[in-house]
């Protein structure tokens, strides 16, 4: 392997930033060329026919099991190109945040920043690492990168402090260089990033996705880094699990041609009983429209919803991807094998 950090005719855009890339596939390409569709908008209504067909009893089989290389400190997010390509998103830790106790709150804040720094990894598809990209200086105080969506022309994510009421950053990456753009400030922790282009507009999620906002990318905006104000604020009506990741989906008849999304996530609770689940939800509203709990976790014992999750429609049937694990991480592949004639 060897360091780089690639300066290419991009740069000359002003406000793209050289990603500090580690090559650990030389000659391989990062993503397919042409750049392919993304799987769940380019097939939202199969998606959301099939997934409204699912319930608590339906039982999953596992089609594929990939070890990814390398670790991933906690990986966060996750898109499949066509599983020619997994790009992951997360972040290495090399300080932990400590909770000030006693529900003591500083400047907004329940806890210490903590250090790190936010990476997105290239996988083939056999988990081999291609690349991996830091996407934050070595001691900056956002390095949390959540949830990620590819469009078909770029990754978005969100690079946030990692602690509840404070800021964060969305950034577009090109998923041919890995070089990345500063948009947008906040101040307010952000995750779950998806982008509805027929609306122009992304979606965020904050702390434990307890409000949903919605961006319009055609607004007039201060330069980055002065903070920004969403289109629409929302508080998430619902409790049972907070998203960690999401994927846009489209504009369905289903839905009343609503934009919907698809996030997964997990809660735990005060008796200590953790629940996952991936829900339809819609992006303005955080109204879920259909929810499955699914009970799977990781051979290392973590929930399998707990961290990225992405769909797609692989020869006409659903499949749901999982990488739970901290550190080891390893792809956990489900298709809908078979469903009880009842819904129980
Ligand atoms: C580049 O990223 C690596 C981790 O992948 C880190 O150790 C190194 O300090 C970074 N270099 C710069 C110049 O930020
Ligand atoms: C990579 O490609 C370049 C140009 O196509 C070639 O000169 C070089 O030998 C290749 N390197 C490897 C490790 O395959
Ligand atoms: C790690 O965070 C603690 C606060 O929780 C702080 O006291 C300490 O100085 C930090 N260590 C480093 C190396 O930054
Ligand atoms: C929390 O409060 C209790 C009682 O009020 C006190 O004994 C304890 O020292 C406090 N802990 C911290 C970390 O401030
Ligand atoms: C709170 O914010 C003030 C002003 O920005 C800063 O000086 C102070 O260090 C912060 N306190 C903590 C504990 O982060
Ligand atoms: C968030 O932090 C600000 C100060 O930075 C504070 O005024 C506000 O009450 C906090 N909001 C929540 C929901 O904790
Ligand atoms: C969440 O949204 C509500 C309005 O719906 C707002 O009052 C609250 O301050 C928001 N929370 C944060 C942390 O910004
Ligand atoms: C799309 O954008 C328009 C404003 O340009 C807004 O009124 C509308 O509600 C948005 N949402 C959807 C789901 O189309
Ligand atoms: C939940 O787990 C924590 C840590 O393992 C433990 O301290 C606590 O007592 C548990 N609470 C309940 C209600 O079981």
């Amino acid at each position: 392997m060897f360091s780089v950090a690639l300066l290419s005719a991009s740069c000359l855009l002003s406000s793209a930033l050289a990603a500090n890339i580690t090559i650990y596939q030389q000659n391989v390409s990062f993503v397919p060329t042409p750049l392919p569709a993304p799987g769940p908008a380019s097939n939202f209504d199969a998606i959301i026919n099939q997934f409204n067909q699912l319930g608590r009893s339906t039982v999953w089989n596992l089609v594929k099991k990939i070890p990814f290389e390398g670790d991933n400190g906690e990986p966060e997010g996750m898109v499949n190109i066509n599983e020619e390509r997994y790009i992951v998103s997360g972040g290495l830790y090399t300080n932990t945040t400590v909770s000030y106790g006693n529900n003591t709150i500083i400047n907004g804040t329940d806890r210490t920043p903590g250090a790190g720094y936010g990476y997105l990894a290239v996988f083939d598809g056999q988990g081999k690492r291609i690349a991996v990209a830091t996407l934050t200086e070595t001691a900056a105080l956002e390095y949390h990168n959540g949830g990620i969506d590819y469009d078909g022309q770029v990754i978005w994510a969100t690079i946030a402090q990692y602690r509840p009421n404070t800021t964060a950053s969305i950034i577009s990456v090109d998923p041919t260089t890995l070089e990345f753009q500063d948009l947008i400030h906040y101040n307010d922790h952000l995750g779950g990033i998806v982008h509805d282009i027929q609306n122009q507009s992304l979606s965020t999620l904050n702390w434990g996705a307890r409000n949903g906002t919605v961006w319009d990318l055609t607004a007039k905006r201060d330069p980055y880094p002065q903070f920004s104000q969403p289109r629409s604020v929302v508080h998430n009506p619902t409790f049972f699990v907070d998203y960690q990741d999401c994927k846009f989906l489209g504009h369905s008849q289903t839905y009343d041609y609503r934009a919907v999304m698809m996030c997964s996530g997990v809660a735990t609770y005060s008796n200590n009983v953790t629940v996952g689940a991936v829900a339809i939800v819609d992006t303005e509203t955080l109204v879920p429209y259909s929810e499955v709990p699914l009970t799977m976790v990781s051979a290392l014992g973590t929930p399998i919803t707990e961290n990225p999750f992405d769909v797609a429609i692989v020869n006409g049937k659903l499949r749901l991807y999982f990488l739970p694990d901290q550190h080891k991480s390893t792809l956990y592949v489900y298709e809908a094998v078979q469903n009880s004639p009842y819904e129980y």
